[in-house]
């Protein structure tokens, strides 16, 4: 008798769970989740679904709810309160993720939230595995108060904690204004979803009352507009599924934590594959542009490059490939943008990657055609000499293996900034037209032989004259190959096999930096 008892109460303990983890699954009620899903927006699990390797989700404090008593909010609790968090794989490998569910209190955060989101940091941190963060919020729970502020403040204090110890990612999926906007910048690499997310930290009214301006939040924080004009977002996505699609595609070249190798895959490509289109590939003349990601394409894994940033300062390009299956960082000048000069956001952009690629022991491969930095009182007025400098600093600081590859133009300053041997590059090649000089020939030619040519018989001649003479002695790679400051002058033919020479000869690099707490990054 005894036993049918303890049978019946188990059956329905059972059945007390599952009417409680069905009412968890409403959310905030069939009319909220269907007005959220207007547009194709995606619930907040439907996204886990997708981030997530099938079946690997494992849910946390899905019972937690909040604890606010005020404006009658004690009547008024849902299961979760707002984010659903836990563990899952992807790619088989363990992430962990919270999301957050626009149709319980609109996603606001909560003290309860807060906690749900510390937790799930905390094990990410102390397990070595990267967390996803996937917004969708109209920010501080405004019946809390400062109980929601301290929330996002602790957030906040976890997010610098894991920067550089595990990859922090962040989908924007909706909604992101006022101080919420800091944990995700924190984040290395922030995804937007085209028409459906925004971020700022004043929005469209306060700003048509503080400075007049009349602008929609989707010009003022849309995805494309920090995409391509902040650099806030490093990715701007179709719709949800892209979004999460890509964040996947992005782990892949990962390593779960500052700990962990730079990831591998095999892969059917050879590594002394012979890239025959890169012989011909640099124009002649070298005033003639070209698309640094033909040879980028031509050069890696698959031919198979994934960009960042791809919209936001395009005379610079950043992104990861994978070298004879291991993954790296790879920076190029556009000469196709600008010439290729660098700039202020360009030298942003890079040095916050190669940053990025230098705490997970990712190796860089740099493609240099550089023509200088960019002349003008924009960029001196606001401040090239201390962002040129970032990216100086990051690549003489990183300690991974540094590969470079002047393909053309490497002249002055910009030269020893993009991963010259001067600033502790490993391997430095150049092709047979790489143009290694303070700067180009004419204009080297107009400074030093401004009398000269003006007293000529015929200036244009002697112009000529000079040019040529002056190119012929430094427009080359080979004075730097004397010097040693070029290691190997290569056939372009040659470029993946010896870069990939170079890559396992590193493999076991190690160099150190002196002790000290931190360095001061021009900032
Ligand atoms: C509590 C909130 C909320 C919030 C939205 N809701 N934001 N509840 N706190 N912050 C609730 C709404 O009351 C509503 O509840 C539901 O969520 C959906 O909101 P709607 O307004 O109906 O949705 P929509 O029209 O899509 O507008 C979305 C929105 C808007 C633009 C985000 O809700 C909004 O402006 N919210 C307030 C944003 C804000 O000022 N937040 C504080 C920012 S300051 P019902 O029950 O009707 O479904 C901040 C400081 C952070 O965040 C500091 C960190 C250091």
């Amino acid at each position: 008798m005894e036993t049918e008892i303890s049978t019946q109460s188990h059956q329905s303990r059972l059945q007390d769970l599952e009417k409680r983890n069905e009412l968890a699954m409403l959310s905030g009620g069939a009319a909220r989740l269907a007005k959220h899903k207007q547009g194709g927006r995606l619930t907040a699990r439907e996204r886990l679904d997708i981030l997530l390797d099938p079946g690997s989700f494992v849910e946390m404090d899905r019972f937690v709810t909040h604890r606010c008593e005020n404006f009658d909010m004690a009547s008024s609790k849902i299961p979760g309160d707002g984010v659903v968090t836990g563990y899952g794989r992807v790619n088989g490998k363990l992430i962990y993720v919270y999301s957050q569910d626009f149709t319980v209190f609109g996603g606001s955060m909560s003290r309860t939230q807060a906690n749900k989101i510390c937790k799930v940091m905390d094990l990410a941190q102390k397990n070595g595995a990267p967390i996803v963060g996937l917004n969708d919020s109209g920010g501080a729970r405004i019946q809390e108060g400062v109980e929601s502020l301290g929330g996002y403040a602790d957030i906040f204090v976890r997010n610098t904690m894991s920067s550089g110890v595990i990859p922090q990612i962040t989908g924007i999926m909706g909604p992101c204004a006022g101080g919420a906007v800091y944990s995700p910048s924190i984040t290395d690499f922030v995804f937007m979803v085209k028409n459906s997310s925004y971020m700022f930290v004043t929005g469209p009214d306060v700003i048509k009352t503080v400075t007049h301006e009349d602008v929609t939040k989707e010009a003022l924080g849309g995805a494309e507009t920090h995409s391509q004009k902040s650099g806030v977002a490093h990715f701007a996505c179709e719709d949800d599924k892209h979004t999460l699609l890509l964040i996947r595609e992005l782990l892949s070249f990962l390593p779960s934590n500052n700990l962990d190798d730079s990831p591998s895959l095999p892969t059917l490509d050879r590594p002394d594959r012979i890239c025959d289109l890169l012989n011909n590939f640099i124009p002649e003349s070298p005033k003639k542009p070209y698309d640094m990601l033909g040879l980028i394409n031509e050069v890696v894994d698959e031919h198979y490059f994934l960009e960042v940033h791809k919209h936001y300062a395009a005379n610079i390009i950043v992104g990861f490939a994978r070298m004879n299956g291991r993954s790296v960082g790879i920076v190029a000048n556009q000469p196709q943008v600008l010439a290729g000069c660098l700039n202020i956001e360009a030298s942003r952009k890079a040095a916050r990657f190669i940053r990025f690629c230098d705490c997970f022991n990712i190796p860089i491969v740099s493609f240099v055609d550089v023509p200088g930095f960019l002349p003008g009182t924009d960029q001196e007025w606001n401040g090239i000499i201390t962002h040129g400098a970032k990216l100086l600093y990051a690549y003489a600081e990183a300690t991974v293996p540094k590969v470079t590859l002047v393909t053309r133009k490497a002249y002055g300053g910009a030269y020893i900034v993009m991963g010259s041997k001067l600033l502790r590059s490993d391997v430095n090649l150049a092709y047979p037209s790489a143009e290694i000089a303070v700067m180009g020939a004419e204009g080297a030619v107009n400074i030093i032989f401004r009398e000269q040519i003006k007293k000529a018989k015929d200036p244009v001649a002697e112009k000529f004259r000079l040019t040529s003479e002056y190119e012929a002695k430094f427009s080359n790679p080979y004075l730097s190959a004397e010097l040693g400051y070029t290691d190997e002058v290569i056939e372009p033919a040659l470029t993946r096999k010896r870069i990939i020479d170079a890559l396992e000869m590193l493999k076991n690099k190690k160099e150190t930096l002196p002790a000290k707490k931190h360095g001061n990054i021009p900032l």
